[in-house]
């Protein structure tokens, strides 16, 4: 396995063309269904983490940014892990945990993030917890067309980085999910 960390807007065009690939093994569209079905605006990650397999096949990906945000009053640096993927054939082979473990250390060492934070399927939760992230017991606040909501779509997952996890309340992403 090849991986690499590359800023989002510098990926070339060999690159963004296998990332498109990728997530359309990953979310093959259905013929009919509206182009972005999603209500959900996300934010577009800072930071690609691409891996590759002998072939040089894209064969995962994780993306990663940092986000100033407010545990409760205190301001914290947070480190996010978003759009996680692996090609359907090549799954259970590890290359996501390489990815995300790959992230949160880049998030950490690189970036100085206070914490990592992720969202996923309560299906996930389960797979997150053996990498190390545990369940955000409160409430996290992003911004969804201007206004200011609590999270509800998904889990809310964190990892600690330069700081033990927060034991806030209200976690204000002050912005849109990842
Ligand atoms: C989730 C996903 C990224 C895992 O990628 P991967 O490279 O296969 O991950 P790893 O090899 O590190 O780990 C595989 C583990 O993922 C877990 N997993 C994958 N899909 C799962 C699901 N739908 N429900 C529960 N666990 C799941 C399993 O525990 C599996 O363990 P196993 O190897 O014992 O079977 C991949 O299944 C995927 O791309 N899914 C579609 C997109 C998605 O849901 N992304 C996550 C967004 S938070």
């Amino acid at each position: 396995m090849q991986w690499e960390i590359k800023a989002t807007a510098r990926l070339n065009e060999d690159e963004t063309a296998a990332l498109k690939a990728l997530s359309a093994a990953v979310y093959p569209p259905k013929p009919g269904a509206p182009k972005n079905p999603s209500p959900i605006k996300w934010a577009r990650p800072q930071w690609s983490i691409l891996l590759w397999d002998v072939d040089s096949q894209l064969v995962s990906y994780v993306g990663a940014l940092t986000r100033l945000g407010f545990c409760d009053n205190q301001e914290i640096l947070i480190g996010g892990i978003g759009g996680v993927k692996t090609h359907p054939a090549q799954r259970g082979k590890g290359y996501a945990k390489a990815g995300i473990q790959r992230a949160t250390d880049f998030l950490r060492r690189e970036l100085g993030v206070d914490f990592s934070l992720l969202v996923c399927r309560a299906a996930l939760m389960t797979y997150y917890q053996r990498l190390g992230w545990s369940a955000f017991a409160g409430d996290a606040l992003v911004r969804q067309n201007g206004e200011k909501t609590i999270f509800t779509w998904n889990e809310v997952m964190l990892i600690p980085a330069r700081k033990a996890l927060p034991a806030c309340r209200v976690l204000d992403l002050c912005g849109l999910p990842w």
